[in-house]
C-alpha cells in the first residue's frame, strides 16, 4: 500500500465526516407521490393487518413507490445489494417458519405494524437518522402498497 501524505489522509479524514454528516441529515423525499385513489380506502375500520395483502394491483402500485422512495437505500426491487438499508425481503422469514396457521397470522400482522411504523417515524439511533420519517410524505395507503409489494416478492404462499 503506497504511504499517504498527511495532507491525503487529513483530505479522507473530511470526506469520511462530510458523508457521515450527510446521512445524519437524511429526509424522506418530499416529492414521492403515490396514487392509491384505485384501491379501497383506508378507514378506521381497517384492522392492523396490511389491507392490499395478495392485491396484484397494490403490489404494482407499491413496486413503483418503492423504487422512488426506498431503492436507493434498500435496492432497485429490494435487491438488496450491498445498500445501507438492510434486506426487506427477509421480514417475515421467521413467521413463515411457524407451522401453526393463526399464530403465523398474528406473526406476520406483527410484523405489518412493525412495518408501517417503521416507514412513518424511520429510523434514528443516539440521533443519527439512519433512515428518514415517511409519515409526512407517506399516508398509510402507500406503505400499505410497499408492504403488499415486497411480500409479493418474498412471501411463499403456502407455509415450509
Ligand atoms: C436514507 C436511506 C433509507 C431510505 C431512503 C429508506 N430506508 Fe429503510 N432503512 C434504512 C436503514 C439504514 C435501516 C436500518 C436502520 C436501523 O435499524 O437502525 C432501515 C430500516 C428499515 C426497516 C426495518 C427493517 C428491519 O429489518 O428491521 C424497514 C421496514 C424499512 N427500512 C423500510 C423502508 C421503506 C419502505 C422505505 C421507503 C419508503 C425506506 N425504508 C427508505 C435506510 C433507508
Amino acid at each position: 500500500m503506497p504511504k499517504l501524505t498527511f495532507s491525503a489522509r487529513l483530505a479522507a479524514i473530511c470526506l469520511l465526516l462530510s458523508t457521515t454528516a450527510a446521512s445524519a441529515n437524511e429526509v424522506a423525499d418530499p416529492t414521492v407521490v403515490v396514487d392509491t385513489s384505485a384501491l379501497p380506502a383506508i378507514t378506521s375500520s381497517t384492522g392492523d393487518a396490511n389491507p392490499y395483502r395478495g392485491n396484484p394491483r397494490a403490489a404494482d402500485i407499491g413496486r413503483h413507490a418503492f423504487n422512488q422512495a426506498c431503492a436507493r437505500c434498500h435496492g432497485p426491487d429490494a435487491d438488496n445489494k450491498g445498500q445501507v438499508g438492510p434486506d426487506l425481503l427477509k421480514l417475515d422469514r421467521a413467521c413463515t417458519r411457524i407451522t401453526d396457521p393463526a399464530t403465523r397470522e398474528m406473526c406476520i400482522v406483527d410484523n405489518d405494524q412493525y412495518f408501517l411504523k417503521s416507514v412513518q417515524y424511520g429510523k434514528t439511533r443516539v440521533g443519527v437518522v439512519h433512515m428518514p420519517a415517511w409519515k409526512d410524505v407517506l399516508p398509510p395507503a402507500a406503505i400499505w402498497t410497499i408492504r403488499t409489494f415486497l411480500e409479493s416478492r418474498s412471501r411463499p404462499t403456502t407455509p415450509r
